[in-house]
């Protein structure tokens, strides 16, 4: 039996779902383009550029016969570009296939879609029984069921995919997963929800227990933590120093030259040359600094236990952190 929360939010879309160029279309081509449009951008922008790029590529043949810098063009001032650049790798894949793949796991394949595009297109393309959970969806579900678990953790993506999946309607997916995304960007709204008018009001948790600006809960990620790098290139007769980096900590397992972490720079007997000054590196969970040297000792300084000294020319056999490619070619260009 469907569910009552599910028949509620069906019957609220026929009367208050909102009308988009894409809706009530099936070709995939179009349902996709708009998915990968959406996905970073605003419904009333993304309109606007879904109607244009139509224009230009009416077809997955025409997108796939572009060239990238056409399509960059297209879809100049959406930003996040490698939408637009997987977008084309993947209509080249939907081409050499001859055509679109018609199931989840196909469409899985494609460059740039993931487990929500996927069930987003499947559904709304082919009728596939498989619920799209997007942000509107995980903040529906948090609060009508009391669900407090993080929305940003395995567990949550788990938790809220297994309900949304429960309360999909088989025959009526595309529509149930509009339904949901149209209600909780319209209705169940991160600041001042409807709840007045809500048509599942009566049997929403977060409401009876006072909890809806409560509700999701999202863990908080660790603060991106600055650090400061000194690295030291020490050439001694061919051969340079080189460790592994520990385990435990930011690239583990690559190999690393001198490296100083905030202290003072060691005496190595001879000057040490700057050869890049402050360079910014991003990491996901940190920002790092760096400053990059050269020093060419005339005796070969004794360094910390766990520095090898590796013949030069051998050094393309050690894996470095992309950073680290960047100190070994200013070195090279010397
Ligand atoms: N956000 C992403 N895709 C959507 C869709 N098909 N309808 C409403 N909101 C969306």
């Amino acid at each position: 039996m469907q569910a009552a929360f599910t028949t509620a939010l069906l019957r609220w879309f026929a009367q208050y779902g909102r009308e988009l160029p894409w809706r009530g279309i099936s070709d995939p081509y179009g349902i996709w383009v708009s998915e990968i449009i959406l996905q970073q951008t605003r419904i009333e922008q993304g309109r606007d550029y879904w109607l244009r790029f139509m224009e230009r590529f009416p077809t997955v043949e025409a997108l796939a016969a572009a060239s990238e810098d056409e399509v960059l063009l297209q879809w100049q001032g959406l930003g996040y570009y490698s939408r637009a650049r997987n977008m084309h790798a993947a209509a080249r894949q939907i081409v050499e296939q001859g055509g679109f793949p018609r199931s989840i796991e196909g469409l899985r394949a494609l460059k740039g879609v993931g487990d929500y595009t996927a069930a987003a297109v499947g559904s709304m393309a082919f009728g596939l029984p498989a619920a799209a959970v997007d942000g509107n969806v995980y903040r529906v579900l948090a609060r009508h069921y009391g669900i407090d678990v993080p929305i940003n953790t395995a567990r949550g993506k788990h938790t809220f995919e297994a309900l949304a999946q429960e309360l999909l309607p088989a025959q009526e997916s595309g529509t149930f997963n509009q339904a949901m995304m149209d209600f909780g960007a319209t209705w169940c709204t991160p600041r001042s929800p409807r709840c007045i008018y809500c048509p599942v009001a009566d049997t929403c948790d977060a409401l009876r227990t006072g909890r809806v600006d409560q509700l999701p809960v999202k863990e908080k990620k660790l603060k991106v933590r600055e650090r400061r790098f000194s690295y030291i290139y020490v050439r001694y007769k061919g051969t340079t120093a080189l460790r592994r980096r520990p385990a435990g900590d930011i690239w583990q397992g690559l190999w690393e030259p001198l490296l100083v972490e905030n202290g003072p720079l060691p005496d190595l007997g001879c000057p040490l040359t700057l050869l890049a000054s402050g360079v910014k590196h991003v990491l996901t969970h940190r920002v790092l600094f760096v400053d990059f040297y050269l020093a060419e000792p005339e005796l070969r300084p004794s360094l910390p236990d766990e520095y090898q000294w590796i013949n030069e020319r051998g050094l393309d056999d050690y894996a470095v952190p992309r950073l680290l490619q960047k100190l070994f070619d200013l070195i090279s260009a010397r």
